[in-house]
């Protein structure tokens, strides 16, 4: 007996291909794409921990700053035609900064965060960069684990303070007079000293960066006619960055800029405070701020002694 022709097949097996995991340096159409992902992690962690979610997207200003001067600082990571990870790192002088780095919370443990580190690294081996820091959230394991594996570790605890604007009234005598920075050649000479003293290194762009955001206010203080220090205070009440010359002068300058946070119409003002800026603190909870979550900063060994500085967030520093 023939047996019937086998009828020929009407279909091929489909192979699925893995998309393959690509780390890239980042283009400036993407940083909205960067930023909204980065809203996304930070509300995961902190509902996870309780604080409920505290990020929204803003415009990415001041990372595509950073990307026009240095694109060897942002990196994504890519995975199915989606970014899954972004790094954002920024150099002044030896100094490398950890502005952010951050994982789809669906693809965090697999070394893709890990992997952003080390690109981003790279930018510091490449800078020449003799002192790395950043700041990370106190209540996030993962991160301050993989920063200690780098090679940074605890410096100083970062509270957020928070007040409503009504709430900060009972201020001090005025100890340092606030005079608007006009960013004339000695002006912006006495920021670069007063930053070498605070941080160890002059920051003048990310200053010009500051004079020309129409949302944010910079002030010198001075004591007499000495200048010590400066501070900038934005239309949303939040205050910083700000350093001094000499950590005495912490509590003054800060004393100065919730004067002129007070004075302005934001409902509420805020600063990020460090745990070694005693003046600020409890001048802080005299004015009945409030933590509203903390922060750590953490540093290569030996990087300074955060008693002279307030930082602007945890990308500005
Ligand atoms: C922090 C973050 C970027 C890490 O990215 P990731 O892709 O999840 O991390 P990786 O898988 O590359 O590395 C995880 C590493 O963290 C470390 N780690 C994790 N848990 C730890 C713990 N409890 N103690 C100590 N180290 C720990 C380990 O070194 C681990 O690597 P290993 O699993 O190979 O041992 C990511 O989890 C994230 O976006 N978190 C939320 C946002 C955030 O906090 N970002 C940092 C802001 S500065």
């Amino acid at each position: 007996m023939v047996e019937p022709a086998k009828p020929a097949l009407s279909w091929k097996p489909l192979v699925v291909l893995p998309m393959p995991l690509v780390y890239r340096p980042a283009q400036a159409d993407e940083l909205a794409a960067t930023d909204a992902l980065v809203v996304s992690s930070i509300n995961d962690l902190t509902i996870r921990h309780g604080f409920g979610a505290m990020a929204a997207t803003s415009p990415p200003n001041f990372q595509l700053f950073c990307l026009r001067d240095d694109p060897d600082g942002l990196w994504v990571a890519e995975e199915g035609g989606g970014i899954v990870g972004c790094a954002w790192s920024w150099t002044c002088g030896d100094l490398w900064f950890l502005a952010q780095l951050f994982v789809d919370p669906a693809q965090q443990g697999r070394g893709i965060g890990n992997s952003l580190l080390e690109r981003t690294l790279e930018h510091a081996r490449k800078s020449g960069a003799a002192h790395k820091a950043l700041i990370t959230f106190t209540f996030n394991r993962v991160s301050q684990g993989l920063y200690m594996r780098h090679g940074f570790f605890p410096r100083t605890p970062i509270y957020f303070f928070d007040a409503r604007r009504e709430a900060v009234r009972m201020l001090p005598e005025a100890v340092l007079r606030a005079v608007p920075i006009e960013p004339d050649a000695a002006t912006m000479e006495t920021l670069a000293t007063v930053d070498r003293c605070a941080i160890g290194v002059s920051r003048d762009k990310h200053h010009r960066y500051l004079l020309g955001d129409l949302a944010t206010r910079g002030f010198l203080f001075y004591a007499g006619s000495d200048p010590a220090g400066y501070g900038y205070i934005g239309a949303n009440g939040h205050i910083g960055p700000l350093a001094v010359l000499w950590p005495d002068n912490v509590q003054d300058a800060f004393a100065a800029a919730l004067r002129l946070a007070a004075a302005g119409t934001s409902e509420r003002i805020s600063a990020f405070l460090p745990g070694a800026c005693d003046g600020a603190l409890s001048l802080a909870v005299n004015q009945g701020m409030r933590i509203t979550f903390p922060m750590l900063l953490m540093a290569s060994p030996g990087y300074g002694d955060w008693t002279r500085y307030l930082p602007r967030n945890p990308g500005f520093m």
